[in-house]
């Protein structure tokens, strides 16, 4: 049997160094040279590379390995050895290898150029690829660091539902879905239910599923997406532009500092990111559109900042930056309207650098209850729809701030993605729901 403590991770560790041991695992790929044998082997853990030579095993065993198809299951047994050439720092000098399930011939990714549609067809296959398990172990160590940084400041880890009856981020998003003989949809975000937490439990996360229905086909929008969400009560805009910035930061150089091999094998250089650190800069809509219409001069004030805009935006910093202040009309009904000019919400987006754009959105939320029945009539909402979420300006209100990050926008960020669908394991987008 197996000791379960025998992992690549470990050996990379330099937990094994001189030991004799048994992994179990996959071929991830082989190739011959006169008698030696290069196993590039793949345990869940990591790729080790395993050398095999003709004249220190079995030679019938030796043969038959030789023609072993790439994805078959087997069990190596060999000498770890240090190598500072090798990927991670040690190799395997394998002296058995036994078959458990020999794969076909024929795995359809071949060590060729495929087509992006063509391996999303065989993501299931595609995943196993040394760069989609790296973007991977990147995304957990991200969404621990957030977790972690979150729980170290009190914040109450909280989950709300999927299932919900009204819109929060406007109807032209939502997935319908039936519910008996209701109607009902799969939530846009957290954020109402979590108003209703934060004056029982004080200041919230969650990290959840979100979902939009969007008719848009970019780099940067899948339909289910990974939502991280911070609730606070007595929190304002400022106040949570701080906590965005140090989380960020804090999350990013973690990252960074524990994993700049991994950064490094999904393209992105670590030292890119060193000046993620706050306080990151802040502008106005206002400012934005004028920094916009430099090079779009028909863009008027009032229009939302799409991904074209943002990215002529993200030209003017080498690091994330805020967009505050937006317009009413292109920011939910629950924003606070500014006390200075009502024109403008309380609101910040945090757009990450080099093109990225938008990673958070969220602000300072309405806390009087005229001011929220103003607006959901003025939106044409129905109140029936809102009636407890308006209950809580009725019982126990305080003024909060809170904000929603796009798990897989940040983690494109960070890992240099040029496709958001890289960020996550089985995307969904407007044309693929498969596999
Ligand atoms: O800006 P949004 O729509 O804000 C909200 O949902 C607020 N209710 C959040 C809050 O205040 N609690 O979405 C928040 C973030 C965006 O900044 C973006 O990063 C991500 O969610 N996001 C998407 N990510 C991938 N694909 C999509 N289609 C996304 N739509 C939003
Ligand atoms: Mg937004």
């Amino acid at each position: 049997m197996v000791d379960a403590t025998h992992t690549i991770a470990n050996i990379f560790a330099g937990k094994f160094d001189g030991t004799h041991l048994g992994l179990r695992g996959w071929v991830q790929n082989i190739r011959a040279g006169g008698g030696i044998l290069f196993l590039q082997f793949r345990d869940g853990t990591g790729i080790i590379q395993c050398t095999l030579k003709k004249d220190q095993m079995d030679p019938q065993e030796f043969e038959h390995l030789r023609n072993i198809p790439i994805e078959s299951t087997v069990e190596i047994s060999g000498l770890v050895r240090k190598d500072p050439r090798a990927p991670g720092g040690y190799e395997i000098t394998g002296d058995k290898v036994s078959v458990l399930y020999q794969a076909e011939d024929g795995f359809p990714i071949a060590k060729k150029y495929h087509g992006p549609d063509f391996l999303l067809d065989n993501r299931h296959l595609w995943i196993r690829n040394p760069k989609m398990q790296t973007i991977l172990r990147l995304r957990t160590r991200l969404l621990a660091e957030f977790r972690k940084w979150l729980v170290d400041h009190e914040y109450l880890e909280v989950q709300m539902p999927i299932l919900v009856n009204a819109a929060v981020e406007g109807g032209s998003t939502l997935f319908e879905v039936k519910y008996f003989d209701q109607k009902a949809y799969l939530t846009q975000s957290w954020q109402l239910y979590a108003e209703a937490m934060i004056f029982g439990v004080g200041k919230i996360f969650t990290v959840a599923p979100s979902f939009r229905a969007e008719k848009s086909r970019t780099r940067r929008h899948l339909t289910e997406y990974w939502h991280l969400e911070v609730e606070e009560p007595w929190l304002n805009l400022d106040g949570l532009m701080r906590l965005e910035e140090e989380l960020v930061s804090n999350a990013v150089q973690r990252t960074r500092e524990l994993m700049p091999e991994e950064l490094k094998l999904v393209g992105r250089n670590p030292d890119e990111l060193k000046n993620v650190t706050p306080p990151f800069p802040r502008i106005t809509y206002g400012e934005a559109v004028k920094l916009v219409q430099k090079s779009k001069p028909d863009f008027r004030w009032g229009t939302d900042l799409g991904w074209k805009e943002e990215k002529v935006l993200t030209e003017n910093f080498d690091r994330p930056f805020f967009v505050t202040h937006y317009p009413k009309e292109v920011k939910a009904f629950y924003h606070m309207p500014d006390p200075d000019n009502s024109e403008v919400t309380l609101s910040a987006d945090l757009l990450a650098p080099e093109g990225y754009g938008e990673i958070t959105g969220g602000g300072q939320r309405i806390h009087e209850l005229q001011q929220l029945l103003a607006r959901i009539k003025e939106e044409g909402l129905k109140l029936e729809d809102y009636n407890w979420y308006v209950d809580l300006r009725r019982y126990g209100t305080a003024p909060h701030s809170g904000f929603g990050m796009g798990v897989e926008r940040t983690l494109a960020w960070v890992c240099k993605l040029e496709h958001i669908r890289d960020a996550i394991p089985f995307p969904r987008l407007i044309n693929r729901i498969f596999p």
